[in-house]
């Protein structure tokens, strides 16, 4: 019992540093400003860069001919993760707060008809919605963690740890480290957090949220990806 207790203290004493950690919102009409030289505006530029996302994550890869068979993609984009495995039969809920993401994905699906109950798509923000659905396989949460506020970490883990089957799996990415490139610059003036420890810390946010890492890579393009199992208690 006394184990147990200190165990939540720890855990909670982990989250409500996340409190402390939150950045003032974007300005999107604000033009963005690196190193002296000016880019359009911060929320041009980052529906521009979300439009952009194509890039197919490592670790989803190896689901995509085999995918299990519920998968939930949190901040899906036009799809890069989760198309595939819904074209190898999987059925997808994908959410993202931008319509404009999502319009191309549901387009891409073939045949549209067919295959209509085999993927859902939500426009909605992760943050503020109260549930992301229940009995998944797969939860993807790639290059999203990120544009999320600190704050607003803890019950967005705890939303994924519901919405997953006992010993379901997560695989995410999050920005940490990187100091002092132009590379952070710019996605934090996109409104992308980056946080600090490495390893140890992607270890530690995965333990506290109720998962165990099976998988901790560091990416080339920087920060960390993930792929972990649903704990229970
Ligand atoms: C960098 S893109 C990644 C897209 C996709 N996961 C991929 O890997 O190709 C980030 C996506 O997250 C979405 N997003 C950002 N914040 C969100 C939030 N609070 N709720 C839902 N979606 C969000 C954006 O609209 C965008 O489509």
């Amino acid at each position: 019992m006394a184990a147990a207790v200190s165990r939540e203290t720890a855990t909670n004493s982990f989250w409500s540093a996340f409190d402390a950690m939150d950045t003032p919102p974007i300005d999107p009409k604000a033009p963005l400003v690196i190193r002296g030289r000016e880019f359009p505006p911060a929320g041009e530029l980052q529906q521009h860069m979300f439009a952009s996302c194509t890039m197919v994550e490592k670790l989803a890869k190896k689901y995509f001919e085999s995918p299990p068979s519920f998968v939930i993609d949190l901040g899906c984009g036009n799809g890069a993760n989760s198309l595939p495995m819904h074209l190898s039969g999987a059925k997808v809920h994908g959410i993202d707060s931008s319509i404009l993401q999502i319009a191309p994905y549901a387009l891409a699906t073939y045949p549209p008809e067919a295959r209509k109950d085999m993927l859902t798509l939500t426009a909605g923000d992760i943050t503020t919605m109260p549930s992301y659905g229940k009995d998944a396989d797969l939860v993807l949460a790639v290059d999203v963690l990120p544009y999320i506020q600190p704050s607003t970490m803890k019950s967005t883990m705890e939303k994924i740890h519901a919405a997953l089957k006992d010993g379901g799996l997560l695989i995410g990415t999050l920005f940490i480290d990187l100091d002092g490139t132009p590379q952070r610059e710019m996605l934090e003036g996109l409104g992308a957090h980056f946080y600090s420890g490495g390893a140890t810390f992607v270890t530690a946010f995965l333990s506290n949220a109720g998962f165990e890492p099976k998988a901790i890579e560091e990416r080339d393009e920087g920060g960390y990806r993930f792929e972990a199992v649903k704990l229970t208690a």
